[in-house]
């Protein structure tokens, strides 16, 4: 059960035929499809960006794109491909970071970003229902006047949409304060495998009437079903927020800072991420916020961005401003300094430095993405001990693994851990895998904090999850989808 195993899976599925996407053309508006086959014969080239990932990692070959605006299409859509075994992929904004929302080979794409209204919104409650093809920034700007606000939040918010945050249980910033998605949706609304709609769209906050079905498509990836509908919970909106980040001239205060912040700042914490000095110089290269001023960085091993949101400004700043004071006037400083944002600009460069990171590196080079779950104390020996065996295997050099770097969300304990490459190659994966992953587990951690399994860890599964678990999660996916034509080839081995 242990051994090591990287395949390609096999696909015993049905490739799209002239006929399909003459049926295809009939169930939707000519402009929701996009076929390089007849009778559409889309240009190949159009197809790419949704045959290709974020990252420019994982690459399929799909002839076919379809773009439905109403449930009642997906529905017709996923009865015709289960019926004649066609593969489906479904997609949101597509910028999943473990090739989860791609094609393996030729799979229908389901791109949702049609369906993009707001069903409905309770300014008492703050319960909001949208269609799952809304993008999460759009969703954010609709609750402003409101004076509420999304109980997510990441660096992809322009394009990722609500359907991809809850099928992959996004975490993101907000985790700290507002937790995991598991308890903020209500509801959800689902096409199953077999084309049937399951309307789970509940808007009560509470309903202990048996199995809480919905968690089940939370994280599936797109494994069980296609969500079409989400009801969420929103929260109201701090009246004042402030950030401040922080320079620590080594690593091992990272801990002890978080225990004082935690402790001076309680309610208003809203956010405690970590950045090491390398990810930070690599945003700062790559245009993200505004770089720090030079004393600010002189002899800091990493940085911590910590944000405040509360009730009342006075009250935030002060406690804010008491903390910063005990902080730097302690015999032993934890920090060398802070830079507190004076202005909604000043607040937003501070938090475009920590959101740019995964950009950064992506211009820097080509990512090996390792989202884990491990003791925050253990977060610089990983990176460490994973740049050394590199160096050993002689593979830190210009053309090979240029950086390896650390940050992420340690009030959730979870790092990513980037390696930052000239090009993707067998050799470099071969050095990190199974290598990370045995890391990983030797912390009883786990290999996929946030970002999902996909394609890119099916064969990890097993060092987080034991054999009873990966034997009902695949009997599981076997009652939702007998054909096993949803997203196959992702989350289970
Ligand atoms: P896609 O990438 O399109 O799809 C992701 C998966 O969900 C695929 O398996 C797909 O098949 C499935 N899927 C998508 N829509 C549906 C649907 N309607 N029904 C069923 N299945 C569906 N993740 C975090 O957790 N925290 C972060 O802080 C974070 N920051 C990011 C920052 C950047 C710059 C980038 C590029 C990515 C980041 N991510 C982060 C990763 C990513 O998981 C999220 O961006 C997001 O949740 C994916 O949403 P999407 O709409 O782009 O989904
Ligand atoms: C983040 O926290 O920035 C995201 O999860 C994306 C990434 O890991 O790069
Ligand atoms: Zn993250």
């Amino acid at each position: 059960f242990k051994r090591w195993a990287h395949t390609t899976p096999t696909m015993n599925y049905r490739s799209v035929t002239e006929e399909d996407v003459a049926h295809f053309a009939k169930i939707l508006a000519p402009s929701s499809v996009l076929s390089t086959l007849a009778p559409v014969s889309t240009p190949a080239s159009e197809l790419s960006i949704y045959n290709n990932d974020w990252m420019n990692k994982y690459h399929g070959k799909s002839t076919t794109v379809l773009r439905p605006k109403t449930t009642k299409e997906v529905s017709e859509i996923v009865k015709w491909c289960n019926e004649r075994r066609i593969a489906i992929v479904p997609q949101g904004g597509n910028t999943g970071l473990v090739g989860g929302g791609v094609p393996i080979i030729d799979e229908v794409i389901l791109n949702l970003g049609n369906m993009n209204k707001i069903r409905s919104f309770d300014p008492v409650s703050g319960i909001i229902v949208a269609d799952s093809g809304c993008v999460l920034e759009a969703m954010s700007e609709y609750l402003v006047p409101h004076h509420y606000i999304m109980p997510l939040d990441l660096g992809a918010k322009g394009s990722c949409q609500i359907g991809g945050n809850v099928s992959t249980n996004a975490g993101g910033l907000r985790l700290l304060r507002y937790g995991s998605l598991h308890g903020s949706v209500l509801g959800l609304e689902v096409v199953l495998p077999d084309g049937t709609i399951l309307d789970q769209l509940s808007t009560l906050r509470k309903d202990n009437t048996g199995y809480d079905l919905k968690q089940l498509f939370i994280g599936a990836e797109g494994t069980l079903g296609v969500v079409t509908g989400v009801s969420i919970l929103s929260a109201p909106a701090p009246n004042a927020s402030s950030n401040v980040m922080l320079a620590l001239p080594k690593y091992e205060n990272v801990l002890p800072l978080f225990r004082e912040v935690k402790r001076q700042l309680s309610e208003i914490l809203s956010a405690f991420e970590f950045i090491d000095r390398r990810a930070y110089e690599l945003a700062v290269k790559h245009g993200q916020g505004r770089a720090l001023n030079d004393e600010d960085v002189e002899g800091a091993e990493c940085f911590v961005l910590v944000e405040t949101s509360g009730g009342k400004r006075e009250h935030d700043e002060e406690k804010l401003n008491t903390l910063l004071e005990s902080l730097m006037e302690a015999d032993e400083p934890l920090i060398n300094t802070g830079v507190l944002s004076q202005s909604p600009l000043q607040f937003s460069q501070l938090w475009a430095i920590r959101e740019g990171i995964t950009e950064a590196v992506s211009k820097e080079g080509k990512a090996y993405k390792y989202d884990i779950s491990i003791p925050v104390a253990s977060f610089k020996t990983v990176v460490d001990t994973t740049r050394d065996h590199l160096q050993s295997k002689g593979l830190l050099r210009d053309d090979a693994v240029k950086h390896v770097v650390g940050y992420g969300h340690v009030g959730d304990g979870n790092l990513h851990l980037n390696i930052v490459a000239a090009e993707y190659s067998p050799e470099i994966e071969s050095a990190l895998e199974p290598f990370v992953y045995e890391l990983v587990q030797s912390y009883k951690g786990s290999v996929s904090a946030e970002h999902g399994i996909g394609v890119m860890k099916t064969h990890a599964l097993q060092y987080s999850k034991n054999a009873t678990s990966i034997d009902l999660m695949r009997r599981i996916k076997t009652l939702f989808d007998p054909n096993g034509i949803m997203n196959p080839g992702k989350v289970l081995p």
